[in-house]
């Protein structure tokens, strides 16, 4: 099976370099192609030197947070006698976003190597990489990555002949949405519930199995192998914008566009280009009315928004909306808002773990409201009610699941406040059917 599509000129291809490419698959091809190289530097360095290379590189977290990586590693104890984990999350539930599972799928050793480095420089072991339940061939490919990585001496009890034990261990998810959050998911792979717990205490203090703990998104480990190989300067280099964000991310775009696939830029690449150059632009006779960036759990973008931004974690926040997992959901002018949002709503109701009042209640809540307004049902007082269930989801629970559901909510109602009241004066026809 092919890759969608072949790298577009205006791409800077680091780590879907070999997508599509079967042979990159295999240890061998992996290594053919420059793979390994950086686990063995790292294997000669002292953890402390990789975190301050990966400081000065600049990587932060590609999840959706956009923490810095190697801060984020320095907060592990040193010499505290603890086991140490590393949780690789590839549970990609994000609406929209489907970039993490390519990786795992195209390049397993890539990953792998990512897992390696990260686990050396965080003085842990053990790395879990949680995998969402769903991805069939990824954890297939997966498997066998790993299995061949212990069979050539790149896991196991003495990685490369240096002493040094690291072992992956890949752990299926079921599918819930939830388990994409860290806490959550350590519980998950604890054998509990997917509930998120109450920080502090943080990971790196306490984490899975209560012992000190780093969670990193696949991408982000993905990028520390090149990292290490070409140098923080190089990667730091890769900027077109704001210093603060550097690399390359991988950019999934879906929706109405003539070419969804995710696209590898350098940071800082206008999101006009994005959408109307590599993604092929809207469908013949349509035109751009909105993007969700960050998977569904941000801001909804305008057009005028998204066409003015650059495409970094800076750039979408000055336009009104936030970097998160990249997942570009865009949408043209035949696209109902409020039907849309209601399906987003839905979707959080249906993911929340229930634990929280603030978001069981909220987002089982906005979903009827919004059911009611497109079934022709609203009342005037609506929008106000949405608002304020949004304002009463927003900061005041255990994770931000329930600021997720808000985020399109409000944004929605701020820019597209006639298509709420099309409904709401009976303008409109209901989309849903009257109960
Ligand atoms: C409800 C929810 C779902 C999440 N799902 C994911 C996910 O599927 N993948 C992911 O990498 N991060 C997800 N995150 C973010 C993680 O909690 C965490 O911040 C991230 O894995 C850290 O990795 P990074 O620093 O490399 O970005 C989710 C967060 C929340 C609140």
């Amino acid at each position: 099976m092919g890759y969608p599509h072949p790298p577009h000129p205006k791409e800077t291809v680091v780590l879907s370099k070999y997508f599509g490419d079967a042979e990159a698959r295999t240890f061998d091809g992996w290594v053919k192609r420059g793979g390994y190289e950086a686990l063995k530097k790292a294997l000669g360095m002292t953890p402390d030197a990789i975190i301050e290379e990966l400081k000065a590189s600049g990587l932060r977290g590609r999840g959706g947070a956009g923490f810095p990586t190697g801060l984020k590693w320095s907060f592990m104890p040193k010499n505290d006698g603890k086991p140490h984990y590393l949780v690789c999350n590839a549970d990609e539930s994000e609406p929209g976003t489907f970039k993490d599972r390519e990786i795992m799928r195209w390049t397993p050793h890539q990953l792998i190597e990512g897992c390696a480095i990260g686990a050396y420089a965080i003085g842990a072991e053990t790395c879990y990489i949680y995998i969402r339940g769903e991805f069939t061939e990824p954890w297939k490919v997966m498997t066998a990555a790993v299995a061949e990585a212990y069979a050539k001496g790149a896991l196991g009890g003495n990685v490369f002949g240096s002493g040094k034990r690291i072992d992956i261990v890949l752990h299926r998810g079921a599918g819930a949405y939830i388990c994409g959050e860290e806490t959550a998911m350590m519980n998950s792979i604890e054998g509990k519930r997917g509930n998120p717990r109450i920080k502090p205490p943080f990971p790196a203090q306490a984490g899975l199995f209560g012992m000190p703990t780093t969670i990193n998104n696949v991408e982000t480990l993905s990028s520390t192998s090149h990292i290490l190989t070409r140098g923080a300067a190089w990667y730091k280099g890769l900027c077109l914008s704001n210093p603060k964000s550097t690399g390359t991310k991988l950019f999934s775009v879906c929706g109405h566009v003539m070419r969804p696939g995710n696209y590898e830029l350098t940071m800082g690449f206008p999101m006009k280009d994005l959408i109307h150059d590599l993604a092929g632009g809207m469908r013949p006779g349509r035109r751009l009315k909105a993007v969700i960036p960050g998977g569904s759990s941000v801001p909804i973008m305008t057009a005028a928004e998204a066409e003015a931004a650059l495409c970094d974690y800076e750039g979408i926040v000055e336009k009104g909306s936030m970097l998160g997992s990249a997942g570009f959901i865009v949408m043209d002018d035949s696209t109902d808002m409020v039907y849309e949002i209601w399906r987003l709503a839905k979707f959080y109701a249906h993911e929340s773990c229930a634990q929280c009042t603030q978001c069981r209640e909220g987002t089982a809540w906005t979903t009827k409201i919004l059911e009611r307004i497109l079934r022709g049902q609203g009342k005037k007082e609506d929008l106000d009610l949405l608002l304020d269930l949004s304002d009463q989801m927003t900061g005041r629970t255990i994770c931000v699941l329930s600021d997720s559901c808000a985020a399109p909510i409000v944004s929605g109602i701020k820019k597209f406040p006639e298509e709420f009241e099309a409904y709401l004066s009976r303008a409109k026809a209901p989309a849903l059917a009257a109960v």
